[in-house]
């Protein structure tokens, strides 16, 4: 046999081989078995060198040719087999888009954020802006500087929760001592040692108390703080300003009502009802039978609280007033138990 007829033998075989093929690896290996360095056409080109000079052109061309149509032939087998299992992997991962599509899961704002937002929005448009301050608070800012006498019940440890200090020795002195902010008024200090009158400010955030969870207590609840100063303040302006606050809250037709009460920081206090958003004062369950609910307390700043910040009473006066986010929230959402705010069930969350 000639090195010709080894040559179309070659190449028939390598089209056989590939026609035959079904996989990109098979298709490999028939690459490196016909044309691979040590393949079979450089095998049969070895004997090259025993063929008559006059004939080498020939069987040079018709090796090139082999090699071409085999190498064409891999080519064309190749995009063959990618389309095919292209198309199977169609058929098999079509999507069928008649199946009810997954609901993806959306958040959003916890209730309580939710109605601290409500009231702050209410009180930003009445020209307030937001305050912070800290929730690890000194008893000086939580107590002493809201004329809160060291004898009053609403220090006693039953109340408060205390934070040791690190490396104290001795006894602290009392306006030293560190808690966890009882409620959001030690704010109105802050807010006023930092900066002049007129003052209008609303203040949100958690305080602490020393109370054992059930449907209206928690150890940490929230509340909003608020406090204007300014010259000629009066009794009228927070009693204008709490209608318009409830109005805005509960609904256009809210009257309210201020009921006489004690705060050490407020002269005179009250604590102030909505009339009913349920019965509109008919009497039912949740005004208990009266027509009005307890929404929060308030008053005139305190002389001695203004004096405390180096504020002239004579010259400057001012209202404040605190209400609890929960109690809020509860009133105006139907929640019966406080303790489902935190127990952070998404089924209870989610209906909010
Ligand atoms: N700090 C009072 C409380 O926690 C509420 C309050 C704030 C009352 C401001 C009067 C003025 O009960």
């Amino acid at each position: 046999m000639s090195l010709m007829d080894d040559l179309q033998i070659l190449k028939q075989d390598g089209q056989d081989a590939i026609s035959k093929s079904s996989s990109l690896e098979e298709l490999e290996d028939i690459r490196v078995e016909f044309l691979g360095r040590k393949g079979k056409l450089t095998l049969i080109l070895k004997d090259l060198k025993n063929v008559p000079a006059s004939e080498r052109p020939t069987v040079g061309k018709l090796a090139n040719e082999a090699r071409e149509v085999i190498e064409a032939g891999l080519d064309e087998r190749k995009n063959e087999l990618i389309r095919g299992a292209e198309d199977e992997r169609l058929k098999t991962e079509f999507v069928d888009i008649s199946q009810p599509g997954k609901i993806p899961h959306v958040g959003r704002k916890h209730l309580l954020d939710q109605v601290a937002e409500e009231i702050t929005d209410i009180f930003l448009g009445l020209g307030y802006r937001v305050a912070e301050g800290p929730e690890v608070e000194l008893d000086y800012y939580n107590f002493e500087a809201l004329n809160t006498p060291p004898d009053h019940p609403a220090r006693s440890l039953q109340d408060t929760f205390y934070v040791k200090q690190a490396g104290g020795s001795g006894q602290l002195a009392e306006e030293k001592k560190v808690l966890l902010r009882t409620h959001t008024s030690p704010v109105q200090i802050r807010v006023m040692e930092k900066s002049k009158p007129p003052i209008y400010i609303i203040a949100p955030g958690k305080a602490y108390r020393r109370d054992v969870a059930d449907p209206t207590h928690s150890p940490m609840f929230h509340q909003v703080e608020g406090l204007v100063v300014d010259k000629h303040v009066a009794f009228g302006d927070l009693k204008g300003t709490l209608e318009a606050f409830a109005q805005a809250m509960f609904g256009e037709d809210r009257q309210i009502r201020l009921r006489p009460h004690f705060f050490p920081f407020t002269e005179p206090s009250a604590e102030v009802d909505v009339s009913c958003f349920i019965c509109n004062r008919e009497g039912c369950r949740v005004c208990k039978w009266t027509g009005w609910i307890e929404i929060l307390g308030a008053g005139m700043v305190d002389p001695n609280v203004l004096k405390a910040v180096g504020y002239d009473p004579e010259e400057i006066t001012g209202f404040a007033f605190g209400m609890g986010i929960e109690r809020i929230a509860m009133l105006k959402y139907g929640v019966n138990d406080l303790r489902l705010f935190f127990e952070n069930d998404l089924r209870f969350l989610a209906q909010f």
